[in-house]
């Protein structure tokens, strides 16, 4: 029996790698995606999520729009979100099925549904603080004593630090931080192997990348990270990461900072399996 499978995502370039791989993997159920700003504004991530599904032959899966907010990565991932590529998708046949996210949690949360938030935490704050429960959250963000916003703040959380301050206090939430997506890099014999239409909205964030090297993995190869996707891998395959349990809080710049909340954090995982696992589904 699949896993009921909810995805809270800014698409976002490698937001639509994780949607993909979610798409493609049995072991779940892509039940809904909610979108929230992020890497672009609300507009562009919700119109972004329903030509993915297009693609991906799932305008089954409904899109219910989520929090607003302003862009802040079109520079990784273009102005549209996708590398200036979003056009090279299909339309949706489908519109947004609500625009009310809050009550779509509360409606269609089962005990065994799994959500990955994979985008600024604005949409999962709100149903925390509307008493809903997340009976197993992964959530891409944060970073221990690293950012990829400032110094110490990652994007995620920084973009709703707030946000993020309720997630980790009240979500009990799997935290999948930069110090391991950081390792995981789609270089471009990644790339060739996958969909070619995936494949080919990773142009601006790979001259990203390559224009802003990462003085901690001087030996990056040319590709894009896929931190999303990385958290995503959890969600369909429980214990594709190793686990370990930190006391943490989120200060006021949305960074992680030593705290009293128990946080389960993705600390390593088995990278050429899992870019094996990944290739072999967002293979076409
Ligand atoms: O810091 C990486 C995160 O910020 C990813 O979710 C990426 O899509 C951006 O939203
Ligand atoms: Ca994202």
């Amino acid at each position: 029996m699949a896993t009921p499978l909810i995805i809270d995502t800014d698409p976002g370039v490698d937001d639509a790698f994780a949607i993909a791989l979610a798409a493609r993997s049995p072991e779940v159920d892509l039940r809904a995606l909610t979108t929230v700003f992020g890497n672009v504004g609300l507009e562009l991530t919700t119109a972004n999520a329903l030509r993915l599904l297009a693609h991906l032959k799932r305008t089954d899966v409904p899109v219910v729009k989520g929090s607003p907010g302003p862009g802040g990565a079109a520079d990784v991932h273009g102005e549209d979100g996708l590398g200036g590529q979003a056009h090279t998708l299909p339309e949706n046949p489908e519109s947004v099925k609500s625009e009310d996210v809050v009550q779509f949690f509360a409606d269609h949360l089962t005990p065994d549904t799994v959500v990955a938030a994979i985008g600024p935490l604005t949409n999962i704050a709100k149903a925390l603080d509307a008493g809903i429960m997340f009976p197993r959250l992964v959530v891409m963000g944060g970073g221990l004593g690293i950012g990829n916003m400032t110094l110490r703040a990652e994007f995620n959380f920084w973009a709703d630090a707030e946000a993020a301050r309720t997630v980790i206090r009240k979500g009990n939430p799997i935290v999948v931080p930069l110090n391991l997506t950081q390792r995981c890099i789609a270089d471009t014999a990644f790339l060739a192997n996958v969909d070619p239409v995936l494949s080919n909205l990773t142009g601006t964030y790979r001259e990203y990348l390559a224009a802003n090297p990462d003085q901690n993995h001087s030996d990056r190869p040319e590709g894009i990270l896929v931190h999303d996707a990385v958290a995503v891998a959890e969600a369909i395959v429980p214990g594709t990461l190793q686990l370990r349990t930190h006391g943490l809080d989120i200060d006021d710049e949305g960074a992680l900072v030593e705290g009293k909340h128990q946080v389960e954090v993705a600390e390593d995982c088995d990278w050429p399996a899992l870019r094996a696992f990944m290739e072999q589904r967002l293979s076409v």
